[in-house]
């Protein structure tokens, strides 16, 4: 039975790098509401999706070598790419929308000419800065010391035909909306957005540019692109047949019930949003709610910032579920967070490994021993209850309620709270009940321990039902492992204390969450970032093959010999420098101190025949005088410097002279 619909959005993500934890965040926490609304029995759309357009894709995928839409199809549809990673998270999404599909093109045309067609679109001129070799418009703010901000060099006042939004018309519309409704939250958020954008004077907003052609065309006036974020912001209603005819779900779905969405595009989705579905005639969703960041070091994650962290990398070593549960339990929804794989180790190890996955496996490795793995009949009931009993079942039954008031307000955090309260609670049953002080006389208190046994499996069937939107797949491997099927995994057995069986047969499985040793889980990330990193760097490098040319007689002054090393030795107190005594065929030692420690033993050495240029100027390093500089060959892989002497064959002489 259906308790209605309930449709949730997560942003349409850009396809231009690799995600990251970071845009994982919203997608795993929409996904847990999604799951939630599911369990209690909603028909639910939760759609998500990728935002294809705009001159960023354009020259990305210029600099790639390939086309927009190749580009954009490697990181959507291909390895490692934004679906393989839903995947891999277990994101349960209805339905993907890109906007490079054809049904959506079309929709944004008509909704793009709606507006026109109504007055609120209309044509004018965007005033800018122009960079003339970039060809680009740039606004002042975007100016870096006032040039251009890719080429560094001086930009003109310019001017290009565009179309303009009405957005000024919207203002008190929107003011209202955001003041007197709850169509934002947090509403901390509403103040931003009121003070910061609406009431220094909301100006009417570009819709089409002319300067790169990657976007849907205007298709009335050839020429001009659809701004990316009237194209991207429609997606939440094409995706459901706004416009088109490869959905019908209008009807059913829209209004959405939330849009969830990261900090720095509230304004976005509260201002511009909300102005154009009203230019439109059509409804609001019913809210937006603007998420903290996942931060690194501080800093919000980016890949500009060289601090992205890889969901593969934790995924594999943790368990996608102990992510998702992370970033959920650890940071609350509206505010920045500040990842570290420390926080991370540490909440699998508290929650998972100390408090659930203890749980789990003391009660059913008690039933196991005392019971042969089955409880009598009647031990669900108890006709003296002390007052442990009570406190715990009154505790489980009541903590569905509790739950749902946190997740009705997105507030994961304190929902997961909320059960492992209960949880703690349950370990403590054990220590106050001490089972295996019952266990002793077997006769006289076997059923009081059948029964406090009951209690705990009870408590942990309603505990499992209210994480499986959080953790889906270890909750099912936790229910297995409880002897709970399918029918009390529901939303409604979650009230109902009593629903497990008293004859459960509990099975004692695989430890669900094993303890991390914190150390050596460290130095493994490390190492993994390390090496991924380094895949990502080109596999070989070579210096750029000098620009200018040097004269033939310049040339000809470097005096290059054969040398052979008769003795070579560290030089103290440095760790890079090696001091070489050379035969340069003139009867006197040469002495030529080189930067190669790092890849060379002394002892290596001594015998080869290198070649050094012997007519530098003398230097003193380390007090050393050095005669001389040896020649090696330098290239990198995988962004490690390599270094090789040049050695040459034992036949040649020493002192013979390289032209
Ligand atoms: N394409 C637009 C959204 C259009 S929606 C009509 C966009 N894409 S994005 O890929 O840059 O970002 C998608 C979402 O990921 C945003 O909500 C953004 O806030 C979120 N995040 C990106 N990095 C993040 C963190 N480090 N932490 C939390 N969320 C982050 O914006």
């Amino acid at each position: 039975m259906s308790n209605g619909k309930f449709y949730i959005t997560t942003p349409i993500y850009y396809p231009s790098d690799r995600l990251h934890i970071g845009h994982a965040y919203c997608t795993v926490a929409t996904d847990a509401m999604a799951r939630y609304k599911r369990l209690c029995g909603y028909d639910v759309m939760f759609l998500t999706g990728t935002d294809e357009h705009g001159m960023k894709i354009e020259d990305k995928a210029k600099e790639a070598g390939v086309t927009p839409k190749q580009f954009v199809d490697n990181i959507v549809e291909g390895p490692r790419g934004v679906k393989d990673l839903w995947k891999l998270m277990n994101i349960s999404y209805d339905r993907f929308i890109r906007t490079t599909d054809d049904y959506h093109v079309t929709a944004i045309q008509r909704v793009f000419k709606k507006m026109h067609d109504n007055g609120d679109i209309y044509k004018g001129t965007y005033k800018g800065k122009y960079c003339k070799p970039c060809e680009s418009f740039w606004t002042e703010s975007q100016l870096k010391d006032g040039k251009c901000p890719d080429c560094g060099r001086d930009v003109v006042d310019a001017e290009e035909e565009a179309y303009f939004f009405r957005l000024s018309k919207y203002a008190g519309r929107v003011q209202d909306l955001l003041e007197n409704t709850d169509f934002l939250e947090p509403r901390s958020r509403v103040n931003e957005m009121v003070n910061n954008f609406i009431k220094p004077g909301l100006e009417d907003l570009c819709v089409s540019r002319t300067s790169f052609t990657w976007g849907i065309p205007v298709d009335f006036d050839p020429g001009h692109v659809v701004y990316v974020w009237v194209d991207a912001l429609f997606n939440y209603m094409t995706a459901l047949g706004l416009e088109n005819d490869a959905h019908h779900d209008l009807d059913k779905f829209w209004p959405a019930d939330v849009h969830f969405v990261g900090k720095e595009i509230v304004r976005f989705h509260s201002i511009i949003w909300p102005a154009m579905l009203m230019s439109m005639g059509l409804p609001l969703p019913k809210k937006v709610y603007g998420h903290g960041w996942l931060n690194f070091g501080g800093e919000k994650m980016s890949k500009s910032r060289g601090n992205v962290v890889d969901p593969y990398i934790l995924a594999e070593r943790f368990g996608v579920d102990a992510l998702r549960f992370f970033m959920l339990r650890t940071f609350p929804f509206g505010s920045d967070g500040n990842f570290t794989n420390e926080l991370l180790i540490q909440t699998i190890n508290t929650d998972l490994a100390n408090d659930l996955g203890n749980l789990v496996s003391r009660t059913t490795a008690m039933v196991g021993k005392y019971f042969g793995g089955a409880l009598p009949a009647g031990c669900g009931t108890w006709a003296e209850p002390i007052a442990a009993d009570i406190e715990l079942k009154e505790r489980a039954s009541s903590l569905r309620d509790r739950y749902e008031a946190q997740m009705e307000r997105f507030q994961f955090q304190n929902a997961l709270e909320e059960v492992f309260k209960v949880i703690q609670r349950a370990n403590k049953y054990i220590d106050e009940t001490a089972p295996w002080a019952l266990a002793k006389d077997m006769a006289a208190n076997g059923a009081r321990l059948a029964h406090v046994l009951y209690n705990l499996l009870e408590t942990t069937r309603i505990c499992g039902v209210l994480l499986t939107p959080f953790m889906p797949d270890s909750m099912g491997k936790l229910f297995a492992q409880i002897g709970a099927p399918e029918a009390i995994r529901t939303w409604d057995s979650a009230a109902v204390w009593g629903s497990l069986a008293d004859t459960a047969a509990p099975q004692k499985g695989e430890n669900l969450f094993p303890r991390i040793d914190m150390d050596e889980a460290i130095k493994e990330l490390d190492a993994a970032a390390e090496a991924a990193k380094k895949a990502a760097l080109p596999a070989m490098e070579l210096e750029p093959q000098a620009a200018e040319y040097v004269d033939f007689e310049t040339f000809c002054k470097s005096d290059f010999r054969a040398v052979k090393v008769k003795a070579c030795t560290h030089v103290k107190k440095s760790d890079k420098l090696l001091c070489f005594t050379l035969d340069d065929g003139t009867g006197t030692d040469r002495q030529i101190l080189s930067g190669i420690a790092k890849w060379y033993e002394p002892e290596q050495l001594v015998g080869k025949t290198l070649v050094a240029i012997v007519n530098l100027p003398p230097r003193k390093m380390m007090g050393l005088a050095s005669n001389g500089m040896l020649i090696s060959a330098v290239h990198k892989e995988h962004g490690e410097e390599k270094l090789n002497l040049l050695m040459v064959d034992d036949a040649i002489p020493a002192g013979a002279k390289m032209c």
